[in-house]
């Protein structure tokens, strides 16, 4: 059996809020997760990186540029600058004036409230900046209640010498050879692969989980594809649509 198990019925996989609820709100910001947290979804997904003085921030892309009012690229520019950023007017008005979140934003806002965050970092990374991004789990309680996820394995195998008790999870744009193997030499506890490299290797499910590692593809806003992942025996489904995923799976 996966260790993460579904929170749903045993068939349903889980709901994984992609950068919050991304497809209502502005991806990665607290109005974003807040909504996540409303709809039901079982986990919600944030990127994390460092800023230049070392602040954990949560932003998806290398630069500013897209989803803020500021430019540049995060490693080279401070907390100061981000703090007065527009992370929300890109997306809608109506989010007019929602900050970039640091990392500390969002622990306080899932601390005590049910889903797990699902907190992708975004390597590379220093020792220290992974330490303090650990450390903040840690004093705001919240290492039991965090899969940390990175497509970079130095981020996993730095992050388990850190804390070994924090879970992680290994994402792949394609899929390996032995996923299996490569699963255990990192100490992941799940795998979560781009949907369409799944669908191509339908075995690669059964073998993770009898090594009893959760698979959570990304990402997937069609009915049809939540259909062909559900058959799959997929543990959860990381989607910009958590909301239309609950009703879907409901209905299912
Ligand atoms: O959670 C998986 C997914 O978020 C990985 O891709 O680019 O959206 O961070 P990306
Ligand atoms: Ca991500």
């Amino acid at each position: 059996e996966p260790v993460i198990r579904p929170v749903g019925p045993a068939s349903t996989p889980a709901v994984v809020a992609h950068r919050g609820y991304s497809s209502v709100a502005p991806e990665n910001t607290l109005a974003a997760v807040e909504s996540a947290l409303r709809t039901g979804a079982d986990y919600v997904e944030i990127d994390v990186a460092s800023s230049a003085d070392g602040v954990p921030i949560i932003l998806h892309d290398n630069t500013l540029d897209r989803t803020t009012d500021g430019t540049g690229a995060l490693p080279s520019v401070t907390s100061d600058y981000i703090e007065g950023l527009d992370a929300g007017s890109w997306f809608s008005t109506a989010f007019a004036g929602q900050p970039v979140p640091t990392l500390l934003d969002v622990l306080a806002l899932m601390k005590g409230r049910a889903p797990v965050l699902l907190l992708e970092v975004k390597g590379p990374e220093t020792r220290a900046e992974l330490e303090l991004i650990v450390q903040q789990l840690r004093d705001e309680g919240l290492v039991e209640q965090t899969l940390l996820q990175s497509f970079d394995v130095n981020v996993l195998r730095d992050v388990r010498a850190i804390e070994p008790e924090l879970r992680l999870g290994l994402l792949r744009s394609s899929l390996d050879a032995d996923p299996v193997a490569v699963a255990r030499d990192l100490g992941v506890v799940a795998y979560n692969p781009a949907w369409t490299a799944l669908q191509s290797r339908t075995d690669v499910v059964e073998d993770l989980h009898a090594a009893e590692i959760a698979v959570m593809p990304y990402t997937i806003d069609d009915p049809a594809q939540w259909q062909i992942l559900r058959d799959l025996g997929v543990d959860g489904v990381i989607t910009n649509k958590p909301g239309e995923l609950v009703g879907w799976n409901a209905r299912h």
